[in-house]
């Protein structure tokens, strides 16, 4: 079993989409242990954002990810890090596989509808930034 952080981005909260995307985590079976709608303070937005602070979209993406409320998302599952990347698709919608998340509701790499984390570290990382243990289901 493995622990992954997932959110919907605000354009996805904003465009009423939070339903349909977790519905789409319950019928691939994997386990919600933390959910909590927010608004993410400036501070942990560039901490989670990180990586990202030398390029040039870098005060463009604090700006959109703090700018309305998100959905984060703890989930539990069989290979759920990869398998949840694999559900909201590529990056970039233009190249996201048909079925996908990002195929299906997104056009632009910047407002893309869905984070998840990208390797155990960046989950255990973010998921620690995002959800205190005791907000956590064991
Ligand atoms: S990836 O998957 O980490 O390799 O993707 P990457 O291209 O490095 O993008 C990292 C995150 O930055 C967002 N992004 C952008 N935001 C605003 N404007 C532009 N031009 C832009 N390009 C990339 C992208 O949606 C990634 O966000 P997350 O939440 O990690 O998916």
């Amino acid at each position: 079993m493995e622990r992954t952080f997932a959110m919907i981005k605000p354009d996805g909260v904003r465009r009423g989409l939070t339903p349909e995307i977790l519905a789409r985590i319950a019928r691939k079976g994997y386990r919600v242990v933390g959910l909590k709608q927010m608004v993410i303070p400036r501070d942990v937005a560039e901490t989670h954002y990180g990586e990202h602070r030398e390029r040039p979209f870098f005060g463009e993406l604090v700006d959109f990810i703090t700018g309305g409320p998100v959905v984060a998302i703890a989930l539990e599952g069989e290979n759920a890090i990869s398998g949840w990347r694999g559900m909201m698709g590529a990056t970039n919608p233009a190249n996201a596989a048909p079925g996908t998340i990002r195929a299906d509701f997104a056009t632009t790499t910047g407002e893309n509808v869905t984070h998840g984390s990208d390797s155990p570290e960046s989950a255990q990382r973010e998921l620690g930034l995002f959800f205190a243990a005791g907000e956590l289901l064991d």
